[in-house]
């Protein structure tokens, strides 16, 4: 890797802002993040939070501002359409979403394919890799997961701890250079959480670049580097978890965060 790209952030996310009709869902949103940090994302119910890791993943598109990932710009700055954003070309964009990956709230497994068929489709269809390839690669990632005897199982057959772990592994098999979760852990009771927030964990100590919108407080202040308050559509506070956590005075921040500390 050479010192430039290591300086850059791999992540670029400027006054991105977003409605639904007349909703303003995102109002100025900015931050960056460098290679091998950890961002967690916490912020109440409608603030934004999916919404802003749909538009930077290009499952919603959104209408002014600017994004860049691994050094790729997903917007062309400056220029505009009727004055919405104008996107980057077709190739640069399919560059840029193979380089993210989402893990969502729901799993959202393939139901009719085995564990490891799902792992594999996409580097099959999409990389075109060979299947041995591939089911070696699907092999090794759900021996990480600890799922190396599900191979040949069906999601429906899981627990939802470990259909999440799959879906991780899913979202590896394509080697994204940032992996985004949307509440990984909400649709899971609480032993099963504990279970993929160490997989996450493990995750950031093989310094894996990831954005994480979670509810889960203790979690989001012990695996960030840094952290991002959003309310209403705005980013109310960011900076490291000892000062959203710790030392931030803003208000707003303060009377979300004493509702999880009860
Ligand atoms: N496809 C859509 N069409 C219209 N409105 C939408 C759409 N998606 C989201 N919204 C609206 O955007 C706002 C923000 O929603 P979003 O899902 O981003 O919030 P969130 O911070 O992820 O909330 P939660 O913590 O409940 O998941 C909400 O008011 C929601 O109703
Ligand atoms: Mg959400």
């Amino acid at each position: 890797m050479d010192m430039q790209s290591e300086k850059q952030p791999i992540l670029k996310v400027a006054h991105v802002k977003k409605s639904f009709g007349r909703n303003q869902v995102l109002k100025d949103i900015s931050f960056d993040l460098n290679a091998g940090e950890v961002l967690s994302i916490i912020g109440p119910s409608g603030s934004g939070k999916s919404t802003l890791l749909r538009c930077i993943t290009q499952l919603e598109t959104l209408d002014s501002g600017f994004v860049s990932v691994n050094g790729k710009d997903m917007i062309l700055a400056g220029q505009t359409k009727n004055g919405m954003a104008k996107y980057a070309q077709a190739s640069v964009l399919r560059e840029i979403r193979l380089s993210t990956g989402l893990v969502f709230q729901n799993f959202n497994l393939f139901p009719h394919l085995t564990v490891l068929q799902n792992i594999t489709i996409a580097p099959i269809r999409v990389l075109g890799m060979d299947r041995p390839a591939a089911r070696n690669l699907g092999l090794e990632l759900l021996s990480q997961m600890g799922l190396e005897n599900k191979a040949r199982a069906y999601p429906c057959e899981l627990s939802g701890g470990q259909q999440q772990r799959v879906s991780i592994a899913r979202a590896l098999a394509l080697q994204p250079k940032v992996l985004f979760f949307d509440e990984p852990t909400s649709a899971l009771d609480p032993e099963l959480t504990g279970e993929i927030l160490k997989v996450i964990k493990s995750l950031a100590e093989k310094k894996m670049t990831m954005v994480i919108v979670t509810h889960e407080m203790a979690f989001a202040r012990d695996v960030a580097d840094k952290v991002l308050f959003m309310d209403q559509g705005v980013v109310v506070e960011q900076g490291t978890p000892e000062f959203v956590f710790g030392q931030s005075e803003n208000e707003r921040l303060q009377t979300f965060l004493a509702r999880f500390s009860g």
